[in-house]
């Protein structure tokens, strides 16, 4: 049995004041959780965040990391520093950073590798956008970007990746894939990870949906067979809502 992940992704939101008052109210709400809990949060709330859920169930992540191990990449992080300052997760090659910072499959690969080198876990990203969905693409986007990030991967590694499908039509727009859609797309990036690397790798994989979940919606999206959690934009910023998401 795969434990479900239920990640939130704060992306540029909350200074360290803010991400102290959230993760305060977070605690208790979620200390329960039957799911395993990891809020990604950005650089500079890290250690913060860190700090205040130490000997607690939730694990902290960043939202990307740099494919070298140092020297002349301005603006760039890395897992070294990463590590240093209490991250476990990392998410790699989330839509944001393709659409508007130049992500490609290759760079995507080259920072899962940099994770997986350092022991970090990355999330990596994968999704359609409404013009790839509507052009009958999906299958043929997601196989490309699951293909291309995990080249160079060894089926072991696999047992520290995780999997985030987030159609692009439906981060941030209120618009949700339904059970059966994500279900369906999520299934068949398994089947991809499967021709990869074997049955027995796949079936071990957890695959999250992303966009636009929320407290009403997550009950019936963790329902699918192939659906192992969620990664939460929105509804990760208020301790209510995250929470309840967390125990859907
Ligand atoms: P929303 O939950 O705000 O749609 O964002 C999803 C997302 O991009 C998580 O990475």
């Amino acid at each position: 049995m795969r434990t479900p992940v239920i990640a939130g992704n704060w992306k540029m939101n909350n200074t360290i004041a803010a991400a102290e008052k959230l993760i305060g109210e977070l605690k208790p709400l979620v200390k329960d959780a039957k799911a395993e809990v990891v809020i990604c949060v950005p650089y500079t709330a890290i250690q913060k965040a860190a700090e205040l859920t130490r000997g607690t169930n939730i694990k902290v992540g960043a939202e990307n990391v740099a494919w070298a191990d140092k020297g002349a990449f301005t603006g760039e992080i890395s897992a070294e520093m990463l590590k240093e300052v209490g991250a476990e997760y990392v998410i790699i090659g989330h839509s944001e950073r393709r659409q508007m910072f130049g992500e490609t499959d290759e760079t995507v690969c080259m920072r899962t590798a940099q994770a997986l080198k350092n022991g970090l876990k990355p999330i990596v990203c994968v999704g359609e956008t409404l013009a790839e969905r509507e052009g009958n693409k999906t299958e043929e986007v997601v196989k490309r970007q699951t293909e291309g990030a995990f080249k160079g991967l060894a089926a072991a590694d696999l047992d520290n990746v995780i999997i985030a499908y987030e159609p692009v039509w439906a981060i941030g727009t209120g618009k949700t894939a339904t059970a059966e859609q994500a279900n369906e797309t999520i299934k068949y990036i398994r089947s991809v990870v499967s021709s990869l690397y074997g049955k027995a790798t796949a079936d071990k994989l957890r695959i999250q949906y992303g966009g636009s979940m929320n407290p009403a919606n997550a009950s019936s999206l963790m329902a699918p067979p192939d659906i192992d959690g969620g990664l939460i934009g929105g509804a990760s910023l208020k301790a209510e809502d995250f929470s309840k998401v967390v125990n859907y």
